[in-house]
């Protein structure tokens, strides 16, 4: 069996886009592989977020995976900043990775124009960061985004240069888990062509079934089709997308014949729309509101994922520290 990981920002709640994306996907994956869900509240510290709203966060975060199905019993499940090994390697790895390489990343040439007011240290070695985490459970595959591509890359660079360096062969060089076929992508509801938090156009996996009949209602839409069988324009299109996911083969068939016909309602539409979407996103929503409350539970999940997390990383860091000629007294 494969050694998947997955690292989760803990900034934010999950939204529909989330959903098809990555955690339907996820849910597969705890079967077939031994699975690491862990959240990076480590990383999210490159921010500066607020200490009173740094838990609350975590533990949103935590609650949406399980609410969703990640499985406590099938995968380890943790909290980064947990398990402190993960920043002793982090300072190992740091010792052979470069300023200049890490200074072109993609991710902080970004950050560092985004936040120009606090380009520190942290982000520039955030990619350090993150190889820490993967090889410390010396994961074979790792599923990412696009935007976490190139932090894939550079792992795998990092475990071969420690190698090399040390001449051992020791940690594998992790690679992407690709989802190929299984991979839906979520358009905004605002014409976008992709659903995301700082899009500020996402339908979260908590909203109440009010909430999400608001956000569908207010999606752009136009007076309709003046020419039978006319192509649709994006935001159109992007709708119908939404509906070919959460929605039946007969009420695809139906909204489709009302556009090429001329005879669209939106009103209808958007109607329907919404109750398939609430009606997909609604157990989901009623488990979260039962794990918020649960204190007990997320603590011993979190508890025996830390222990479980920690057993692997304090074995990495023995090693590592060998090979690396710490020897103790
Ligand atoms: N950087 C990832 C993101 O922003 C989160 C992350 C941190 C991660 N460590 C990881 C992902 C390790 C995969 C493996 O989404």
């Amino acid at each position: 069996m494969d050694t998947v990981l997955s690292g989760i920002r803990s900034t934010g709640n999950l939204h529909l886009g989330n959903y098809y994306g990555a955690l339907r996907n996820f849910i597969k994956m705890q079967d077939e592989n031994n699975c690491y869900f862990f959240i990076a509240d480590l990383h999210s510290l490159t921010t500066h977020p607020d200490p009173a709203l740094l838990h609350g966060n975590v533990k949103n975060v935590l609650v949406d995976y399980l609410a969703a199905g990640i499985d406590p019993d099938k995968s380890v499940i943790y909290v980064q900043s947990d398990v402190p090994q993960v920043t002793e390697l982090y300072l190992y790895l740091n010792m052979h990775v470069y300023m200049g390489e890490l200074a072109k990343t993609t991710s902080f040439k970004d950050k560092a124009r985004k936040q120009p007011e606090n380009v520190n240290a942290g982000l520039l070695t955030y990619p350090t960061l993150m190889a820490a985490d993967i090889l410390m459970h010396n994961a074979d595959k790792v599923p990412v985004g696009k935007d976490q591509e190139q932090h894939l890359e550079m792992t795998r660079r990092f475990a071969r240069r420690f190698n090399n360096f040390y001449g051992v062969e020791y940690f594998k060089e992790p690679v992407a888990y690709n989802f190929g076929q299984d991979l839906i992508k979520i358009p905004g509801l605002d014409g976008s062509g992709k659903m995301g938090k700082s899009e500020g156009n996402c339908i979260y996996l908590s909203d109440s079934a009010k909430e999400i009949e608001k956000k569908v209602k207010r999606a752009l839409t136009d007076a309709g089709p003046t020419e039978p069988n006319s192509v649709k324009p994006d935001y159109i299109e992007n709708l119908f997308t939404i509906m070919r996911v959460v929605s039946t083969d007969e009420v695809i068939a139906h909204y489709e014949e009302m556009w090429n016909t001329c005879a669209m309602r939106y009103g209808d539409m958007k109607k329907q729309l919404a109750t398939d979407i609430i009606g997909v996103t609604t157990p989901i929503r009623e488990r979260i509101l039962e794990l918020e409350k649960d204190d007990d539970f997320l603590r011993k999940v979190a508890r025996e994922g830390a222990e479980k997390a920690r057993e692997n990383a304090s074995k990495t860091i023995a090693d590592v520290r060998k090979i690396m000629g710490f020897k103790s007294f």
